[in-house]
């Protein structure tokens, strides 16, 4: 199933659900883009369907078993149908949240994404990939459920917190290095609504290709696998940590010209910070290693596949053995310690 893409207004997305072919929305939306949008997104002129409307925590706090079980119990009590479609209003972590329970209720009913952040314009609203958390780590519980519409509106990137936008940066800063019309795109400073589009079309090829991630898809994992450890030791946001988790394997894997890209790139972007998390500070390499492995994209006990970029638009999926990769951290510890962009 192929996702229709689609930029709107503000206004209209009470018209896009007006569309839908349902007489039952089921409205997951976060509560923090409720509070600042909910005069701009009139639920009274949603006309001849049932509206059931459920408020989510903001952000990474919804992605947890309880609340899944919560929302589910809460829709189910309220004697829904399969044909019922539900619409995500939100950031990556609401539309993951969401489009699980879109998944998995009733064995899976049609689902809709609206993106608030840049991260989730660019990148989590499109493709299917939904999950909720585990203690054990992010993102483990989960389904491939595509959603039927991403109606973006980038209106929305006017309210977000300065870290929250650098994070949606990072992600674009990713793409760059996969395709070159992108990184020309960026170094150009085409508007961010070209970005967006660029990005999301993009990722909706990849995902048409290899919707399950068995092959080329994999590739949009550059800088997340290192991203992810990041991310959880020094408690970065998404984006900001797969852009150091690029840094990481350019300086182990890749080449000078990733690094000089990166700093080009980060330029065009206005991306700030030159330091990396681990500066001047031990490197934290048990760690690294530790969550390396408990990575779900490991396909192996002792090797993970990891995403290496020869050119801008030229990335490979190369398998390496932890015992490379611990080599290699080893052996440039001192000079991560130093390194700034
Ligand atoms: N499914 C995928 O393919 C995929 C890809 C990348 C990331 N993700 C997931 O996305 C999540 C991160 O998503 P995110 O970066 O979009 O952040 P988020 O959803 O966690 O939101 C971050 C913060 O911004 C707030 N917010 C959202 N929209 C806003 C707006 N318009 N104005 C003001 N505040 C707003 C939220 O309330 C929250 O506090 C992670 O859980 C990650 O695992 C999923």
């Amino acid at each position: 199933m192929k996702t229709n893409i689609q930029n709107i207004e503000l206004e209209s997305i009470v018209e896009e659900i007006n569309k839908l072919d349902t007489d039952m929305v089921l409205l997951v939306v976060d509560h923090i883009v409720w509070s600042q949008y909910s005069k701009d997104i009139i639920l009274e002129k949603i006309e001849n369907k049932k509206v059931i409307f459920w408020k989510s925590p903001d952000g990474e706090k919804v992605k947890n078993i309880n609340d899944f079980q919560n929302a589910l119990e809460f829709f189910l009590e309220k004697g829904i149908h399969r044909n019922a479609h539900l619409v995500a209003i939100g950031g990556g972590a609401v539309s993951d949240f969401a489009g699980f329970i879109a998944a998995t209720i009733l064995r899976g009913i049609s689902w809709s994404v609206v993106p608030t952040t840049l991260l989730a314009m660019v990148d989590a609203s499109i493709g299917g990939k939904v999950a909720i958390n585990s203690k054990s780590g992010k993102n483990l519980i989960g389904a491939f459920h595509m959603p039927t519409n991403v109606w973006v509106c980038s209106k929305f990137i006017q309210s977000l917190p300065e870290t929250e936008k650098n994070s949606g940066l990072g992600e674009v800063l990713k793409y760059c290095f996969l395709d070159y019309s992108i990184y020309d795109l960026v170094i150009k400073k085409g508007s961010i609504e070209q970005i967006i589009d660029a990005c999301a079309q993009y990722k909706q090829k990849l995902v048409e290709e290899d919707f399950k991630e068995i092959g080329i898809r994999k590739i949009l994992n550059l800088g997340h696998s290192f991203g992810h450890a990041l991310e959880f030791i020094y408690n970065l946001s998404h984006g900001e940590a797969v852009m150091w988790g690029m840094v990481l394997v350019f300086k182990i894997f890749g080449t000078e010209k990733n690094i000089n890209d990166i700093i080009a790139l980060k330029a065009a972007l206005n991306i700030p910070g030159k330091t990396p998390p681990w500066f001047n500070k031990e490197f934290p390499i048990d760690k690294i290693m530790t969550y390396l492995s408990k990575d779900k994209k490991i396909s192996a006990l002792s090797s993970i596949d990891l995403i290496i970029v020869e050119d801008v638009g030229n990335a490979k999926i190369e398998r390496k053995t932890f015992d490379e990769i611990l080599v290699q951290l080893e052996s440039k510890k001192d000079e991560l310690k130093k390194f700034t962009l």
